[in-house]
């Protein structure tokens, strides 16, 4: 039998823009999991279980673009593996879906490498990153790759579409509070609604996406130098240009102001947005009531996560 588990991942600055080659920060979220666990059969058949989804099928009979058939397809190919000793794959998960916390690719690479584990050769983080990239395509049609690098490599990362990873070190940790609107949002909608402004208003929005992305640069900056104090001007900045490119929504607003006025550093939507999540740069000991607040506004939960 094989395990493995995969954090979720919270974006702090870049979203969107980062489709167009600037750049972004993630961050993994450990206290949310994926895992997949893989054991030989004991009957006949390969078998896929996602009992949180209420899956249970054979392998055969599932259509080949399944996302879940497109991960496991991916190792075999990767590991040139054309015929296998039956095997049940379980896969569970407290990351909430469609929320902006990197669901989808967490589960892609609990998968990957619990079967390639399984198979007896494990993957790179470069290999499962790949691979779970080919399936964030299916979610998102044209994903930058973030999720699958920031869950795959489970470091904070600078990410620019296309090079190399680059990973980063905090310099002192940072508290943030992350407030879920419940509003499940498909990225691949907020996604195709930017391309769409875009296509309307090069202009504007790509003097949009470079401020988004110099603001990412400059946190950078400030999270290595230690001085996160001063990245919360950095966030409420970041929102209002999100705001602009028309993906925030009335309740990750409602959720922004009312963690700005209980005390927040800053605030912003994290993710594709219209829904999903929010963050909220705290003081350690305001955490509390900065999370409180959220819930009074309507948040449906909210997570505390150290940063570094
Ligand atoms: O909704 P999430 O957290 O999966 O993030 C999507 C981030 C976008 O920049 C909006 C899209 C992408 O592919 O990077």
């Amino acid at each position: 039998m094989t395990t493995s588990s995969a954090p979720g991942k919270i974006i702090l600055f870049g979203e969107h823009a980062v489709v167009y080659g600037h750049p972004a920060l993630a961050v993994p979220v450990t206290q949310v999991q994926a895992t997949a666990t893989v054991r030989a059969s004991t009957g006949p058949g390969t078998w896929v279980e996602a009992p949180d989804i209420g899956l249970r099928s054979e392998l055969s009979v599932l259509p080949a673009h399944h996302p879940l058939v497109t991960a496991l397809n991916g190792v075999f190919t990767t590991l040139g593996i054309s015929s296998h000793s039956p095997f049940t794959i379980n896969i569970s998960s407290t990351i909430p879906v469609a929320s902006g916390l990197g669901s989808g690719a967490a589960v892609s690479v609990a998968m990957i490498r619990a079967l390639s584990a399984f198979l007896g050769q494990s993957l790179s983080d470069e290999e499962v990153s790949a691979l779970a990239y080919d399936v964030e395509k299916l979610h998102h049609g044209t994903p930058s790759g973030i999720d699958n690098t920031v869950i795959a490599y489970s470091q904070p990362v600078f990410f620019i579409k296309g090079q190399p990873i680059a990973t980063f070190h905090v310099g002192a940790p940072f508290t943030l509070v992350i407030g879920d609107t419940g509003v499940s949002a498909p990225t691949k909608e907020s996604v195709g609604d930017v391309r769409k402004l875009w296509e309307a208003e090069k202009t504007r929005t790509e003097k949009i996406f470079r401020e988004i992305g110099k603001i990412a640069i400059q946190a950078r900056e400030r999270i290595v130098n230690g001085e996160w104090d001063k990245l919360g001007a950095l966030m409420d900045a970041n929102h209002a240009l999100l705001q602009a490119l028309t993906v925030s929504s009335a309740d990750l607003d409602r959720l922004v102001d009312a963690a700005r006025r209980s005390g927040a550093l800053g605030a912003k939507m994290s993710g594709g947005g219209r829904g999903g999540n929010m963050i909220a740069l705290v003081e350690k000991e305001n955490a509390p009531a900065v999370a409180e607040a959220l819930k009074s506004a309507g948040a449906k939960r909210t997570i505390v996560t150290q940063v570094g």
